[in-house]
């Protein structure tokens, strides 16, 4: 009689031990009242516990979550009516109760004990304005945008692109990070019990909610070649933003270190929370189609640090002030370039760019098959040179100008290969 060898049993992801229903169940047990903390306490200690620095810092801090759970409560119903099964919908229905419990949370915290607004969401959020940083900026605008496009495009692709921007980079990415910071130096000092009490109870929802998210991507995006594109592609996008998001005003790094943290740890546990949740998704940032997501060959601190060095040299950030030309920048700036050519890029034989810059040194870049390299300097053969001012190029990276304009406008002028030129969007495809 003929044997079979039995078929190998399928892999058990993390993902499948825990159900919709599961995590359903979870909400209805994690209930908690925003309108029950007492803020008296705290209302004294913000006065006596805190320097008026101190005040300023953690203001800064406290700032970013208030409108942030104010703007995901905002922006989560197009989610719903995209998610294609029944106890996906209603998981994100207590989600959006979540956030709207958050939201108030926050808004008497900052007005009870911190004197911010006049009670009501909107004067509270009018008044922390002005302290948002660029980058915290760009991704809540992204979000928004992002809420439009997913009401007039329901599709998997589409809707793992929207749990990619909501779960992973602002609930994994940029809040988690963050509440740990707060919550471990409130723990330390023993100061402020009623926001603590409260941020715990955040905290505890915000893993539910990023559970959820990665879930998701992990039961749509396998075998879905544009889903896991999708995926990338919004990666790719605001990844630029996220060394700016913990940006005090003038780089004041004290915002930070006056309550035991850094730039340095906030940004490490920052990519090591996103990378996990890609894995834990099946989307590994290595396994993602196009240029790579993120500098793969950098441990998270070389990334963070890398982040910084952009955001400080003026290369990622508002483009208000020219960027710095000193070699670090620069280098930096070029090792961005590198990065950003497609591994299908399609050049058939080695292939060097010059950017010959008005205002800056020159630097070139060569293309040999998978082989890339970025040199300062003019190049001794360049099969394409551009002559350009760099903060017009750094504007270009930055997608606050694009290089047809530049053509357009005359403010870059190549010279050698047009066919070249004609090619640079399929070489630096982002
Ligand atoms: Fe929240
Ligand atoms: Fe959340």
């Amino acid at each position: 009689m003929a044997t079979r060898t039995p078929s190998p049993a399928p892999r058990i992801r993390p993902t499948d031990r825990i159900s919709y229903a599961d995590l359903y169940g979870r909400w209805e047990k994690g209930h908690w009242s925003a309108t029950a903390i007492d803020f008296s306490q705290d209302r004294v200690d913000w006065q006596e516990r805190f320097t008026p620095y101190e005040r300023e810092a953690a203001l800064f801090n406290y700032a970013l979550f208030f409108w942030g759970e104010d703007a995901v409560a905002d922006t989560l119903s197009p989610y719903i009516d995209a998610a294609p099964l029944e106890e996906q919908k209603y998981f994100l229905t207590t989600q959006q109760v979540d956030e709207a419990r958050h939201a108030v949370f926050f808004t008497r915290f900052m007005h009870e004990a911190l004197d911010v607004g006049r009670g009501d969401v909107r004067s509270g959020l009018d008044e922390i304005r002005p302290l948002l940083s660029w980058g915290f900026n760009q991704v809540f605008d992204r979000l928004d945008r992002m809420a439009d496009e997913l009401r007039a495009d329901r599709s998997v692709p589409q809707l793992c692109r929207a749990v990619t921007l909501y779960h992973l980079i602002v609930e994994a990415t940029m809040a988690q990070p963050g509440q740990h910071m707060i919550t471990s130096y409130l723990a330390e000092r023993e100061v402020l019990p009623g926001f603590r009490a409260g941020m715990e109870r955040v905290a505890a929802d915000e893993l539910r909610h990023i559970a959820f998210g990665v879930k998701l991507l992990a039961d749509l995006t396998p075998g879905n070649d544009e889903a896991r594109a999708a995926v990338a592609e919004l990666l790719r996008e605001v990844s630029p933003w996220l060394g700016s998001v913990f940006q005090p005003p003038g780089w004041d790094e004290g915002y930070l270190t006056t309550f035991g943290w850094s730039y340095d740890r906030i940004g490490v546990e920052s990519v090591s929370s996103l990378e996990t949740k890609l894995r834990s998704a099946g989307l590994a940032m290595e396994t993602l189609p196009g240029p790579e997501v993120q500098p793969l060959d950098l441990s998270p601190l070389e990334r963070t640090r890398l982040a910084q060095t952009l955001a400080r040299g003026n290369i990622t950030g508002p483009g208000l002030h020219p960027p710095a030309t000193d070699p670090d920048t620069m280098a930096a700036f070029f090792d961005v370039i590198r990065r950003a050519v497609s591994p299908d890029h399609g050049l058939d034989a080695p292939t060097t760019i010059e950017w010959d810059f008005i205002d800056a040194p020159a630097w070139h870049l060569r293309i040999d098959g998978p082989t890339r390299e970025v040199v300062a300097g003019h190049a001794p053969h360049a099969d394409l040179r551009l002559r350009v001012a760099y903060r017009d190029w750094v504007d270009v990276v930055g997608r606050r100008t694009d290089a047809r304009r530049l053509l357009l406008t005359r403010r870059m002028r190549p010279s050698g290969s047009l066919r070249l030129l004609a090619r640079l969007p399929r070489i630096f495809p982002g």
